[in-house]
Parts: C-alpha cells; structure tokens; sequence
C-alpha cells in the first residue's frame, strides 16, 4: 500500500518507490505537513513544529504556539491566520472572503477520481488516491483534497474539489490545488522563462524573503513562463542534492508562486491564482481544478527530471506516443503559404523516395489563407489551390505511399473570414471597447458551448471521409478583452478557465472522431508547452526557432521538465551545405525527428544524405523516445552540449556532443557514462570503436574541434 493512515500519531503517509511524503491531523481540525524526501520508515519521521512566533494569531483555547501562520499546512486558507500566500479564497455569503475548512475524515482508493473535463495522469495498476474530506460550517460548503499517487515515478499529484452544499452561492477567488511547505529556504529555484521564438531559458538562483513566483495571464501557459519550476539545494547537480520538482497538468492562465517566509520556510503553490480566475458555485454545485504534480529526488536534478519524463511519457501522453513518430515533412519553412495542390504532390513524391513516412501540409490550404490576414475560421480548402477539393487531392497523396498530416488553428478566427463575419460575438471581447489584434485575429470564445460545437460540425463535415494521419494543432495568439458573450458579468472571471475546458473538450472530440489520426500541438511553436497538452498530443512544436543553436539551448532546457518523446525537433534548410545538415540533424535528433524544408530545391547528395539520416535515426530512436536522459553538460553553462539516451536493459546508449557555435578550440572533455554496465562491451556504430563498460564509467575523452557546426554522435550497443 503506498498510503496509510498511521492511526497513534494521525498521520497519513504516502510512499512512493523511492520518496515519502506525511502530514498530520492536528486538533482534529488543522493538516500539519511534516515530511517530504527520501523513503523513511514511519517511525522516523519528524514531529509536527509547533512553535511560537509574536503576531501569530492562535485560537485561545490551543495556545499560542499552535498558530496557522507557523504550521506547515498541507492548505492554507485565505483570512484564518496564515498570513502567507494561501491555497484558497472562497468568498461566501458575508461577501468576507474568509476562509477555514476544518479536517472532517478521509479515504483510501485504488485509481483515481476523473477530473471533470480535465487532462489527469492517467491511472496504472499501482495508482491509488487518498481523499480527504474538509469543511466550512460557515459557507456550508465541503472541500476535498486529493492525493494521487504514482509511485513508480515518485509522483503525487494534487487535485481539489469544493463542493457547495450551503444555502448561498460562493465564489472561489483563488484556487492552488498544490501547497507544500518545507522547514528550510536553502534552496534554489529552477524556471524556464522566454519569449516567442525562444523559449524555456533556463534560470537558476537562490531563493529570497517574500514571494518570487512564475506564472501567465495570456490565456495559455505561454512561451514566457513555463508552470515547471523546481527547488534544490544550492549544491545540487545533475547526480547529486535534493531537488523538488513541480508542474502543473493545464495549459491556461497560472501561477507557481513560492514563499520564504518569517521562519525561514518555504511556501510553494501550483494553480490557477487569482488574478484571471474565479469561479461562482450556485447552491449544489461543485468545481473540480486541475491536477498539480510534485516530484523529489534524493540523487540529483537528472533524477527528478527522469521522475517527470517517465510518469509523462507513462500516464499523460497518449499510448500511442510510446511508439516510433513519424518523420515528418512539413511545408511551412518550405513555402509559407505558397502551396497547392501541384507543388504539394511534387513534395509528396520526391518526400517518398526520400524515406519521409509523412507529408505535412501546413498553413494555407483553407478560407482566403493567401497571408495571415485572413481565413481562420473558414475551415473548407481552398478551391484555387485544390481544384477538386480536399479528399481528391490526399487520396492522390496517399497513392504515393506516404502519410498525411494537416495543419488547424481551431481556437483562433481573422476578423476577415466568413466565420466572423456571421458571429463577430463568438470572440472573445469586452463591449464598448476595441478588441486588440495578434497577427491580424481573434480568439474564439471557446468558453461557450455553440462555438465548441460549432467547429466540431465544420471540421466534421470537412474531414469526413477522408484519411488524415495527423493534425497539427496550432494556437497564435495570447487572450486579450477576455470577455464572454455567454457569461453573466458575475461569472466573467470563469472565462480562462472555461476556456481552457472548451479547448480540451474539442481536443478529446478530435482523438474520438479521428481514431486513426494523431495530434501534434503548437502555439507559434512551446507557447504550449505543457503536461496539460501532452495528453492530447503524441509530440508538441518545441519552437518556430530552427536555428540549431539556439535550439540545442531550447531542447536541453526543456528536458529539464519534459521527455524528448513530447519534443518536435525540424531540420530545417542547411543551404546546401553538407556539414550544416549534418549538425541540424545531430542536433534535431535530441527529440523526434522531422524536415522542413524546400525538398524540391535540394541536390541528389542533400536528399541521400537525408534519407541516410532518416534510416539511422529510425535505427535507434527509440532511446529518446523511451530511454532515460542523462545530461553530462548544460549548454547554458558550458562551450557546448553533451547527453546520452540509454535503454532499460543498458544494452544501448545515444551520445550526443553538440558544439556551440562559440566553442574554444582543441579542449578535451571527459564524458562519464554512469549508465553503462561495467562489465560489458559495448560497439560504437557509427565508429566501429569498442569500449569497455568501466571505460565508459571512467569516461571517454571527446576532443571539441571548435569548427563551426560540429557536433560528435555515438551509437553504442552492448556486445552480447
Ligand atoms: C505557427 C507555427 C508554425 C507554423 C505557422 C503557420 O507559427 O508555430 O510552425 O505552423 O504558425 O502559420
């Protein structure tokens, strides 16, 4: 059992594989956190802090060392005490917002609770929930906390559920299904930051006094702050120190906010906030929010990245992800929005002979899509590029032997579009006022139900009958005026969130309908890029930058928090230059490859010399796709990039070593593959060198040439 209520100290205890995670009840009333880190037998864990601190208020009959503002809670209410940032604001009937639910009883379940409408780690075999049940006799209303756990991948989640069973409405005014409180600030504090077109920097410093916090009011997570962020000691690296990791299963408006308070604690939280969410429960209704995750590794930051990558690739991204992707071409660094259906077949053709499994059409082909001013929104092809329609044209690429993808913006409308035209009330405005424009559109008020629907009818009718393989799925702009024509001005603050409840309602609609098809997501490349998306995608466009540079920086970042399964990674034009090819491809092997690129404009020795590619990657890409990542140097802080794959049984091993672009000259550098078993030899093939396990322990000296475009990829595979 990994849950357990250990009934003489009232603590519940979580185990996971390697991690364990308690808290107690106190006073029949409060949830004193008391532990999170490595496996402890339950004896050993710490006692609850019941100090003293001046101007923490107490209730009198507890004294004046049991105050909420010291506990360590496992949820902290708004106006009760605790005077850090909380958990929850319900705002009842006394218009107060105080807040104070009070522990009432628990339970212990195999699987998991479904979340309303809501991407969840999906439930194995080993998966169980405790549900504790708390509540507000003031409000009338019951509160449930949900712990769910994933013990293989050391990950419990976090969920709750606030159910009105009062006499008035309530209004939730902030809502983070995540608080962990930790007796120690010593720590650092990993995010990913960027901007469109570079995303997930990475940014590590010490925590602070007060709150430091990362999150979105754009209506997606964004490409500006990442949810994941993680803690660790100030010491820890890759293998060694603790690290906690954090994440946030949607792909909406957020905030990870983190407290370093008086006691010299820390506070974090993980959820929607406050600031673009509220939420009225009418008399008998109840809210489900999404699911936060948490991880802890006793070994090192790579542990917890391992951590998340397993449970993601396991319990998030569709099953069909664990299987090879397709190599993709796809048109748009090609032609913009200069297709039809003539240079399209030509691409089909000349794509199968290269080894390509799959043509993907992007942007362009519906409406009045000539340029990015107008067309979204009218879903149908357009019939100057597709003379005799949709279905007669992939039916004719289908006849050369190769996949066929197609790229949809379903959220977004141009104000220049049949769509708007005859429902300018279905985007998202705010009366009186001029809603403001990105690249020239709107956003659809996916929040109201006639528009889900809507599009459900029109993509439908245009893709009935004919064999899509994959939809690539784009988002290009942040929410602006959030405004619902469906929504009474009292339940505006829904907006965000509701929208984000049409989007996955469409998304699960798409995987229904289009059983045979998978999805790729986009939003002007990671402006997505999240836990909440990649369970409805096989993999997400990680930027529109292909510049390999700036992407070996991107992709080594990300996997901070994410498996390479979930990471698209284009080779784009090298210019005909061999060496360039050979470094985008290098580089581009970090996730799943794919091409994007003017096939039709390249000499025979580009196209061999991808088609080679092709075949090689798909001889081993099964160690990104599934195997653990090992990252031996950070771009971020050294002259260039070095990480290896290796399998489960440790048979096979991938080494990449990606030289940046400014790398010094001559300087060798000993790459330990920890990983390798001692015993054993193994063959580069790529090289036909053989290695000794111990060796590749000790480590093996790579010599940087400080060329341009270098970069050293081994192949290793055991010998039996
Ligand atoms: C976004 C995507 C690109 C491409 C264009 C098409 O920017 O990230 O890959 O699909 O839209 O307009």
């Amino acid at each position: 059992m990994s849950i357990r209520f250990i009934k003489d100290t009232q603590q519940f205890v979580i185990n996971t594989k390697n991690t364990t995670y308690a808290f107690a009840i106190h006073r029949d009333r409060y949830l004193c956190h008391t532990y999170y880190g490595k496996r402890v037998r339950s004896a050993a864990l710490p006692e609850k802090r019941l100090k003293m601190y001046s101007f923490a208020p107490y209730i009198a009959e507890y004294g004046e060392k049991e105050s909420p503002d010291i506990f360590m809670q496992e949820c902290s209410f708004y106006g009760s005490g605790d005077f850090r940032a909380n958990s929850l604001r319900l705002c009842s009937a006394d218009g107060t917002g105080v807040t104070d639910f009070v522990y009432s009883s628990y339970r212990i379940f195999k699987g998991r609770r479904e979340l309303d409408g809501l991407p969840a780690g999906r439930a194995d075999e080993h998966t169980q929930t405790l549900e504790i049940t708390m509540t507000d006799s003031v409000s009338g209303c019951k509160l449930m906390l949900y712990y769910t756990v994933f013990a293989e991948n050391d990950i419990i989640s976090r969920y709750m559920v606030i159910e009105n069973l009062g006499e008035h409405s309530v209004r939730i005014d902030k809502c983070m299904p995540l608080t962990l409180d930790l007796p120690r600030s010593d720590l650092d504090m990993i995010s990913l930051y960027g901007r469109h077109n570079h995303e997930v920097n990475l940014q590590r410093v010490p925590l602070h006094h007060g709150v430091q916090s990362v999150g979105s009011r754009r209506g997606a997570t964004s490409h500006q702050y990442n949810p994941f962020i993680a803690l660790c000691d100030s010491k820890a690296t890759e293998e060694k120190g603790e690290a906690y990791g954090f994440n946030f299963v949607y792909s909406g408006s957020f905030l990870d906010e983190v407290e370093v308070d008086q006691t010299n604690g820390t506070r974090v939280l993980i959820g929607l906030g406050s600031e673009c969410f509220s939420y009225t429960l009418g008399v008998g209704e109840s809210f489900c929010s999404p699911e936060a995750v948490m991880t802890y590794s006793a070994n090192g930051i790579g542990q917890m990245s391992r951590n998340f990558h397993g449970f993601i690739r396991n319990n998030i991204m569709p099953p069909v992800s664990l299987e090879p992707h397709p190599v993709v071409l796809n048109t748009w660094e090609a032609c913009y929005f200069r297709i039809n259906e003539e240079i399209l077949l030509d691409f089909a053709r000349e794509a199968k002979k290269t080894g390509f499994d799959m043509l993907v059409m992007d942007d362009g082909w519906f409406g009045k899509r000539n340029n990015d001013r107008a067309g979204l929104g009218d879903w149908f092809e357009n019939r100057e590029k597709f003379p005799d329609g949709l279905a007669s044209f992939v039916k004719k690429v289908k006849a050369e032997g190769i996949k066929f993808g197609i790229w949809v913006e379903p959220e977004m409308v141009n104000p220049d579009s049949d769509l708007y035209r005859a429902h300018p009330e279905w985007a998202l405005r705010v009366e009186g006022r001029e809603p403001l424009r990105s690249r020239h559109q709107f956003v659809l008020d996916m929040a109201n139900d006639e528009v889900v629907e809507y599009l459900m009818e029109m993509f439908d009718k245009t893709f009935e009958g004919i064999d899509i393989d994959y939809f690539k799925w784009d988002m290009n702009r942040h929410m602006s005026n959030v405004g619902s024509s469906v929504l009474a001005p009292e339940r505006q603050g829904e907006a965000h969130f509701r929208y984000m409840k049409g989007v996955y309602k469409l998304l699960s609609w798409f995987g229904k309908r289009f059983p045979n098809a998978v999805i790729e997501t986009c939003s002007g490349g990671g402006g997505r890029y999240d836990i909440g998306m990649m369970q409805y995608g096989i993999q997400i466009w990680t930027s529109d930058n292909t510049n390999p540079y700036d992407r070996t920086y991107i992709q080594a970042s990300a996997m901070m928090g994410y498996p390479a399964a979930t990471m698209s990674c284009h080779v784009s034009d090298p210019h005909g230059d061999l060496k360039s090819l050979d470094y985008r491809y290098k580089v581009a092997l970090g996730g799943m490859l794919g091409y994007e690129l003017n096939i039709l404009k390249m000499s025979d020795e580009i196209k061999e010399t991808i088609a080679r590619q092709i075949a090689e990657y798909k001889s081993f890409d099964s160690l990104a796709r599934l195997g653990d990542y090992h990252s031996l140097a950070l771009p971020t802080k050294y002259g260039y990039s070095a990480y290896y794959y290796v399998n489960a049984d440790r048979s096979e091993i991938l080494l990449s070593v990606i030289e940046k672009k400014d790398c010094k000259k001559g300087s060798t550098k000993l790459l330990k593959i920890r990983e390798a078993i001692a015993d054993a030899i193994y063959t580069d093939k790529r090289s036909g060198k053989q290695y000794s396990g111990e060796t590749l322990r000790r480590g093996i000296s790579v010599e940087l040439s400080g060329e341009p475009d270098s970069a050293t990829l081994m192949y290793l595979q055991r010998e039996i």
